[in-house]
This record gives structure tokens, sequence and C-alpha cells, in this order.
């Protein structure tokens, strides 16, 4: 027995296609998953990246589906074998349905009652709000994915009681959703953090528990950097924005410690792809600038021994750092307030019909801010 009523999507129904609200299957969980009915739903640069690309990258996706990766609300239905939740439970999650291996939009986060995998998902404190919490869910395993995955850089797990390491993670786009969430996975797993933000985000990256910040503007921010590291010895480095890994690469090939940049953003913006996106020519030549850069990123890398690798943000759902943070690090950390759901919120829409232009909005640029579509009852 389903415990939801009907149900309700934004739905892109075609590629390139804005998102329509519409009615939307209600779907029983498997047996590791939660229905949630959404409380909150906040925008990523992925969901307006996938509706302009087309299929530059996911061009797995069935449509129509449902966009949004970013969910707290009310679970009220489990699965056979979940064990963490019950119905009632508040909770924050992250929604993977245009992950390749899932591909099916009752896993979006976009509509009334989205489908979580339990291991994906963590509780809320009493004392945040949903709008609060939906802040967290993508930007956070992004960053944990760059952070602790073995095959990235491979860190110590964050915990309550981290002793110092004695070695320095550096963080370029602080300021991000992600780099707000890397600089304190990594503050509080024992590293300390140097990082990049503009100068009106100084206070916030060093209120976060970076103990250096450089402004990514400056013309000479590599050699200020390079400085700073000197008697430092590096962790590795993890990077937002399209000059990240290009800046990274020039700063670690002379610092010393562990030579790998994870990297969140290709150095090719999909900001320029507007309407125009339709063309097969405009997309060509996204695609071209895009495997040129990255030949570009190899070539200056290798000489120096740094090693490269993206960083997929929901690859955490087959490794165990999904459950050493939504299990064993986040529950805890928020309720007793050691880390803390930030960005704040902007709640910029209270219905399905404005996530639209709330991802109009993320695609013209938000500072240090996260986007939210509140959808409380
Ligand atoms: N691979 C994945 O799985 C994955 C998952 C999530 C996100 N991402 C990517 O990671 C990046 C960050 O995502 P987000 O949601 O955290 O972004 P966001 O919060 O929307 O990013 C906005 C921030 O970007 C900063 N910024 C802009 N250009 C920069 C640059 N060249 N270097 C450093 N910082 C820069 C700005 O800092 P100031 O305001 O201080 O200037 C601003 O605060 C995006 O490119 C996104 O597409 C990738």
């Amino acid at each position: 027995m389903t415990n939801q009523p009907a149900n309700t999507a934004a739905w892109i129904s075609r590629k390139h296609g804005k998102l329509e609200v519409a009615a939307a299957p209600s779907t029983k969980p498997g047996p590791d998953q939660s229905v949630v009915r959404n409380q909150a739903v906040a925008i990523n640069p992925l969901d307006w990246i996938i509706q302009v690309e087309g299929n530059l990258t996911y061009g797995w996706l069935k449509y129509p589906t449902v966009l949004g990766a970013d969910v707290a609300g009310e679970v009220v239905e489990v699965g056979s074998a979940v064990t963490r939740f019950k119905t009632g439970d508040r909770v924050l999650a992250m929604a993977v349905g245009t992950d390749k291996d899932t591909n099916t939009g009752a896993e979006g986060a976009f509509q009334r009652y989205t489908v979580v995998l339990e291991r994906l998902a963590s509780p809320i404190p009493e004392s945040m709000s949903y709008e609060d919490a939906a802040v967290l869910p993508l930007a956070v395993s992004t960053a944990a994915a760059g952070l602790f995955e073995k095959h990235r850089l491979g860190l110590r797990l964050p915990s309550a009681s981290a002793r110092p390491t004695g070695r320095t993670v550096l963080v370029w786009g602080g300021s991000t959703s992600v780099g707000s969430n890397a600089i304190q996975l990594a503050v509080a797993a024992g590293y300390e953090v140097i990082t990049t933000a503009s100068p009106r985000n100084f206070g916030y990256v060093t209120s976060l528990g970076a103990s250096l910040v450089f402004d990514y503007n400056s013309r000479t921010v590599i050699a200020d950097i390079s400085t700073a590291l000197q008697g430092r010895t590096l962790a590795g480095a993890i990077s937002f924005g399209t000059t990240g890994a290009p800046a990274c690469v020039k700063i670690l090939a002379n610092a010393v410690g562990k030579k790998f940049v994870a990297i969140a953003t290709p150095p090719v913006s999909f900001e320029t792809l507007g309407e125009d996106s339709k063309s097969r020519f405009e997309r060509a030549r996204v695609t071209r600038r895009l495997i040129a850069s990255n030949i570009a990123l190899q070539v200056a890398a290798r000489p120096h021994g740094v090693g490269l690798g993206y960083i997929f943000g929901s690859s955490i759902k087959n490794t165990e750092v999904s459950r050493a943070l939504f299990q064993d690090f986040l529950p805890a950390a928020l309720s007793e307030g050691r880390y803390v759901a930030t960005p704040k919120p902007t709640v910029v829409g209270r219905s399905l019909d404005d996530i639209q232009s709330a991802m109009d909005r993320q695609r013209h640029g938000v500072s240090a801010a996260k986007l939210v579509v509140s959808l409380s009852d």
C-alpha cells in the first residue's frame, strides 16, 4: 500500500525543453529506497546545464524525465530493507534520477514525491528548516567524492575528533556551494584548507574553517598560493569554476606532497550555450573546446607528475563514502552544530511552477548562495 496521494512533477519532456508542471506517477520504493514528500528542493548548475546542453554529457537521458538532485522532506513510505528511516521522519537526500544507471523521472527532485536511496539520505535535525537542509545533498556529496574517494584525493574521513594531519588541501572556489562543503569536510577530517574566493566572500570562507584565502581574479593568485604552500605538505587540490583546474595544475607542479587535482568543473563554460545550443554547430564547438582544453590540461600536468580526475557527485552511491557521509558523519555533525548547511538558502519560489525561473536565475550566477524553492504544506 502506498501512502502517497497523487503526484505532480515539473517535467522536462524533451532535450532543451522548458519545465512543465503536470501529473506524475506515484512510484513504490525499491527495498533500499524511501519515498519523500518534498518540502524544499534546491537548484544546482547541473539542472540548467542538462537543459541547455541537450545530450552533450547526459546523452543517455530518457525523456520525459524529472531533473533535480536536492530534496528535503518527509518520509511517506519505506522499502522492505530500510532500517534507518520510518514514515514521518524529516530527511535530506540526494536524488539520482539523471544518473546513467538510474535514468528515471521517479528519482528526480523536482516533484512532490521523490524516490531516494537510503544510503544517500540523512535525518534533518529538529532545529533545521527544510529550506536550510535542501542546500546540502549534491554539494556535500560532490565535495565528499572529490576529497574522500580512493581514486580522487583519498583523504582521511571526517569525524567528531579528527586529529590534525599536518597536511593542506587546496580548495579552488571555496565560495561555491560545493566548495563551501569541501572546506568544512576537509577541516572536519583534520586538514588545513587554503582556498580562493572573491574578496567579498573572504569572511565567509574563513568562517567555514579556511585558514588562508586568495582572490581567484588576482593576476598573481597562482604565484601567491605557490608561495603560501612553501613549507607546507599538500594533500591535493579540489577545483570548482572553469579557471580552477589549469590554475591548480600550475600550483601543484611546484608543490610538495600529493599532486592530484579532483576536478568538478571542466575548463569550458556551458553558460555560452544559449538557445543556439539546439544548433549542431554550437554543440560541436563546445565539444571541440572541451576536448582541446582537456588535452591541454593533461599536457600541462603530466611532465610535473600532477594527476587529474573528474568528480561525479553521485558516484559515492557506489562507494563506502556514502555511508561515511550520510550515516556516520552528517547526522551527528548537523545536530551538534559541528557542520553547517551552507551557503544559506535564498528562497526564490513556493511551487513547482517556480523551478524553471529558479534554474534560469541560477544560470545567471550566484555568489555564496543556494537558490531554493519551498514546497512546504
Ligand atoms: N562534477 C559534479 O558532479 C558536479 C556536481 C556539482 C557541481 N559541479 C560543478 O561545480 C561547480 C560549483 O558548483 P556549485 O553549485 O557549487 O556552484 P555555485 O555555488 O553556483 O557557484 C557560484 C560561485 O562560483 C564562484 N566562482 C565563479 N567563477 C569561479 C572561478 N573561476 N574560480 C573559483 N570560483 C568561481 C563564485 O565565487 P565568488 O562569488 O566568490 O566570486 C560564486 O560564489 C560548478 O561548475 C558545477 O557545475 C560539478
